[in-house]
């Protein structure tokens, strides 16, 4: 009753920007989340790769609790605490040397491509352009949505910032013909994650720091879906053994909490001056505070060798599930726990029947299903789920 009168206020007070189940979230342990009339959900989504630590982890509410009760804000005219411990913490474990803080992945990217123009204007280059990969997300803000290649969420938008030029992903032809002497910087997922987890060959992700390099471009590597632990390494491109000049995080670098890190190099962060970039609520302490939970929680319990681990059983798992379903499954793409299964047809059935059966899963990219699980989750959990995907393959 509650549920039916609540999704009605919805209806009429939100924006309708969100296709959503009927259902409303409200209580949560672990993985595990209930609606409001009970019915218990495993989270194989985990709010978008935001929920690394589940939904509760003790130290998380914990350091949540002490700085909110200690300062929740204070803007950017003040220093705070969390806010550079959070930096440095962030600078030792990354290759770069400074960061800005924001509070979510496109403003992060936002400033990445602002970054990379500043970058050459204080060297009198006065260049704009920024190349991108087709089926990449970096954001829906109006310059993110410019890198943005997925036709679909620009179209009603357009003209975008039209000197930005796309590129084909793991082609990297089709990124030597994008360049000319207007380029400032190349923008990559390492994994592309609404893109429908799409792996980055080592080439390709060699060839572009050396094109970068060649032709005085910068690298940028959005690390928002795919860094911070959740492809087995702290960030996806130490799987590819290149630095990219500017790298970006987000989501699950708060544990739930909005924050997102803009981090680059000294020679490029050097070229933002005061005045030139801000926000009021970026490095909020609390959003700091528990930030710093995350990456010590990270560390305390070794929790990136074990998803590196937990996505190898994942993916046995899903080589099983493949074997028996030919005709369903076309591909499966894992790294750590970033896992897509390409399916022949009826992508959104499928998430529609594993709701049905208490579990949450994603697709994107058209037939693409995505499981983001928080890097908690239990063998017993990845069973639970491919027992439901078994019967779901089973009855289709
Ligand atoms: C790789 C990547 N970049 C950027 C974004 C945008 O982040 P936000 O939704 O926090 O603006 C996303 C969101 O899904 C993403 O996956």
């Amino acid at each position: 009753m509650k549920t039916k009168k609540l999704i009605g206020s919805e209806k009429k007070y939100l924006m309708q920007t969100y296709g959503r189940p009927g259902m409303v979230l409200d209580k949560s342990e672990g993985m595990k989340v209930w609606d409001l009339e009970g019915k218990q959900y495993y989270d194989f989504i985990g709010g978008i790769a935001v929920n690394a630590l589940g939904y509760s982890h003790p130290k998380l509410v914990q350091a949540i609790k002490n700085q909110a009760e200690k300062l929740i804000h204070c803007s950017n005219l003040y220093y705070s605490e969390p806010q550079i411990i959070l930096a440095q913490m962030l600078v030792k474990l990354s290759c770069g040397d400074k960061v800005f803080f924001a509070n979510s992945g496109a403003e992060v990217n936002e400033g990445a491509i602002k970054l990379a123009v500043k970058y050459f204007k204080e060297q009198n280059k006065d260049k704009h352009k920024i190349i991108y990969m087709k089926n990449s997300f970096h954001g829906r803000t109006i310059g993110t949505l410019a890198v943005t290649g997925k036709y679909k969420c620009q179209k009603d938008y357009l003209p975008l910032l039209p000197k930005f030029k796309q590129a084909i992903f793991n082609d990297l032809n089709s990124v030597k013909e994008a360049i000319d002497d207007q380029v400032v910087a190349i923008i990559v997922e390492p994994i592309q994650g609404e893109g429908g987890i799409n792996i980055a060959s080592k080439e390709f992700i060699e060839g572009l720091r050396e094109l970068c390099n060649k032709k005085d471009m910068l690298l940028i590597f959005d690390e928002i879906q795919c860094g911070l632990g959740r492809t087995g390494k702290v960030f996806a491109y130490q799987y590819y053994n290149v630095e990219p000049d500017i790298l970006t995080l987000a989501k699950s670098l708060g544990g739930g909490l909005p924050i997102g890190a803009l981090i680059a190099k000294e020679k490029i962060a050097s070229s933002f001056k005061p005045g030139d970039h801000g926000t009021t609520f970026g490095g909020n302490p609390v959003a700091c505070a528990a930030a710093i939970a995350y990456l010590k929680v990270l560390q305390e319990e070794n929790l990136i060798a074990k998803c590196q681990k937990k996505g190898e059983y994942f993916k046995k798992k899903l080589e099983e599930l493949k074997k028996k379903y030919p005709e369903y499954i076309k591909e499966i793409r894992v790294l750590g726990l970033m896992v897509g299964v390409e399916i022949k047809k009826d992508g959104p059935e499928v998430v529609k029947k594993c709701l049905k059966e208490g579990v949450l899963i994603n697709c994107t990219a058209g037939n693409v299903l995505r499981f983001l699980p928080p890097l908690i989750v239990k063998e017993e959990e990845i069973d639970y789920l491919i027992g439901v995907l078994d019967k779901i393959f089973k009855k289709m």
